[in-house]
């Protein structure tokens, strides 16, 4: 045990102490702690040491039948006795990551209100109108890092999930913590409760939010002022991600919040970041520069616009003009190619919009404008059909082939369908993990584009720098300092990410790139210190037991 660095801390003593997450230590309490804190007697007599703790916990957790078996243990855990959560999370992440992340966490937003056992975060719902500032303050810790907060209207490619929508921020902060260490005491996760569109939950008896549709227009808005406001007030050096809002909104939320509060949209700017290192990566295993790329979009969505919009951020930092940047990218949603006389193109995508004859099928897209790179951002699986991945291996010697949909389900195409059909020729990454595959003995490893890689690092980098806002400069250098953790090794391979045993020391290096734009684009009065990295490590949390006495 090591020195407690929370020595003279207000520590709640006998059965408190046991049912304290933050404190409790369970069997791992020692003789003398016990006598001290008043809990001799209360816990069985023999005294465990952390590692021997963790081996009983991956003794049951692999017992667990269930992906959603193994999520409930896990958050019980976390309710018991946080450190040992976090120490198994981190020394296990690979194992873990799936679990309380994307594709389990899914499933258990669709099942929250069944497997609800103990609340975490806050809940402000329609009728905390005019008191959230008072509702803020009822969250117990005096100062918070980062707010991770929903509406549930888009969870993952699920849709509207309601109040269910909140095992995303839980599961968001939890890997703040794991992935770059940012203290679990700096997390707070909202559910904003502005009501559910989905007629099943709001049939469900055991739903655990409001029984009305959703506010919509001048009422959405305002109750989403209210909210950020309501943060200033009590919380403002807090950051502001907001996470799983129905693009109605959210490219709205975005424009109008990112040059007045620290906030970010993960799911624009976040998954931007993590697939256009993907993209950087593949331009390594293809030697090729992202000027010379022309990349297809399948579905312009939140994910598609957002990684559109970095790459032509990224050029044009690189001195490429802003509308031939805009060119190299395409769109095909719902109705087919975005071009500029169709009928019905929202603002967003307007300036992608290019001049060009209406295409209507992906296949046509991909025969007619010949991509050297597909990404699937569509919600839609199974929609990259092996003539979609044969058309990109005619024109490709590589093709790049990103199939973002999440959870598993949604999918565009399995790794094995793109590996197979291109005969192993494919560079393939996805949203949600697929196993290596082999194809005429070679294994190809697919990398999972899991803005789990950026976002943590960038809410570390902002937390030690105190940036007063998150810029898309910081999403590049995030991208860029990902693909360079990227070894020769892996991209043999064909990983596209490093491997995510790494993502502490990852996160570390992308904190320091985030924090390094933050003190050269004056966005923070402190100065830059000698030794940044130092200083981002100095405040990476470790979840060790301390001794209280
Ligand atoms: P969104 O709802 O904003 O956009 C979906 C887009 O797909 C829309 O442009 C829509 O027109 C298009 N679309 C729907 N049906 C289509 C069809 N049949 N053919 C062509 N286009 C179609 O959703 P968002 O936020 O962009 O997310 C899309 C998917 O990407 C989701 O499954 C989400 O889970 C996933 N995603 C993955 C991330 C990652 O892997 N790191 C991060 C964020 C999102």
């Amino acid at each position: 045990m090591s020195d407690n660095p929370m020595k003279n801390k207000n520590i709640p003593t006998g059965i408190n102490l046991l049912h304290n997450p933050v404190w409790n230590k369970g069997t791992g309490f020692s003789e003398e702690e016990r006598e001290v804190l008043k809990i001799r007697g209360l816990l069985p007599p023999r005294v465990f040491s952390e590692s021997e703790q963790a081996l009983r916990i991956m003794e049951n957790f692999k017992k667990k039948p269930t992906p959603l078996e193994k999520y409930i243990y896990l958050i019980s855990l976390q309710d018991r006795n946080e450190t040992l959560f976090y120490r198994i999370l981190i020394d296990h992440i690979d194992e873990m990551m799936p679990i309380v992340y994307t594709p389990t966490v899914g499933e258990a937003c669709q099942k929250f209100d069944q497997i609800f056992r103990r609340p975490r975060g806050l809940y402000i719902s329609t009728k905390d109108r005019g008191s959230m500032k008072k509702i803020i303050e009822n969250w117990p810790e005096e100062k918070v890092g980062i707010i991770v907060v929903t509406d549930g209207e888009r969870i993952l490619g699920l849709g509207d999930q309601g109040t269910n929508g909140m095992g995303i921020p839980i599961g968001k902060l939890t890997l703040y913590t794991a992935c770059a260490g940012v203290n679990p005491n700096l997390c707070l996760p909202i559910m904003l409760d502005v009501g559910t569109n989905n007629e099943d939950l709001l049939k469900d008896p055991l739903y655990l939010g409001e029984f009305h549709h959703r506010l919509y227009g001048e009422e959405y808005d305002d109750y989403i002022e209210e909210f950020v406001q309501a943060v200033q007030e009590v919380h403002p050096e807090a950051i502001i991600q907001f996470e799983d809002f129905s693009n109605r909104n959210a490219f709205r939320l975005l424009e109008k919040y990112r040059d007045r509060v620290c906030s970010f949209n993960d799911d624009i700017q976040g998954t931007a970041s993590v697939a256009l290192s993907g993209i950087y990566s593949s331009l390594r295993i293809t030697k090729s520069e992202l000027r010379n790329q022309r990349v297809l979009f399948f579905g312009a969505g939140e994910a598609g616009l957002g990684i559109g919009s970095l790459i032509v951020n990224s050029l044009v930092k690189d001195g490429f003009d802003e509308n031939e940047a805009r060119k190299l990218c395409w769109y095909v949603d719902s109705r087919g190619l975005v071009v500029k006389d169709r009928e019905k193109i929202t603002r967003h995508k307007a300036p992608f919009a290019h001049d060009h004859l209406f295409i209507d099928t992906l296949l046509d897209a991909i025969h007619n404008l010949k991509p050297t790179i597909l990404i699937g951002a569509s919600g839609q699986p199974q929609t990259f059909t092996q003539d979609i991945i044969e058309a990109m291996t005619e024109y490709n010697k590589n093709p790049v082939i990103f199939a973002l949909s999440n959870p598993t389900s949604k999918s565009e195409c399995t790794a094995e369908q793109a590996y197979k059909w291109s005969k192993g020729k494919a560079i393939f990454a996805s949203g949600s993990p697929f196993d290596p595959v082999e194809i005429n003995g070679k294994t190809h490893v697919p990398g999972q584009g899991n803005n789990a890689y950026v976002f943590p690092g960038i809410g570390l980098g902002a937390i030690v720098s105190e940036s007063s806002r998150i810029t898309d400069d910081m999403f590049v250098a995030a991208a860029q300092t990902l693909s360079q953790c990227v070894t020769e090794e892996d991209l043999e391979k064909g990983r596209l990410y490093p491997d995510l045993t790494r993502i502490r020391e990852v996160s570390s290096y992308i904190a320091r790139a985030v924090a390094i734009v933050a003190y050269e684009s004056d966005l923070t009065e402190n100065e830059r210190p000698k030794d940044l990295l130092k200083v981002i490590k100095s405040h990476i949390y470790e979840p060790n037991y301390y001794s209280y006495v």
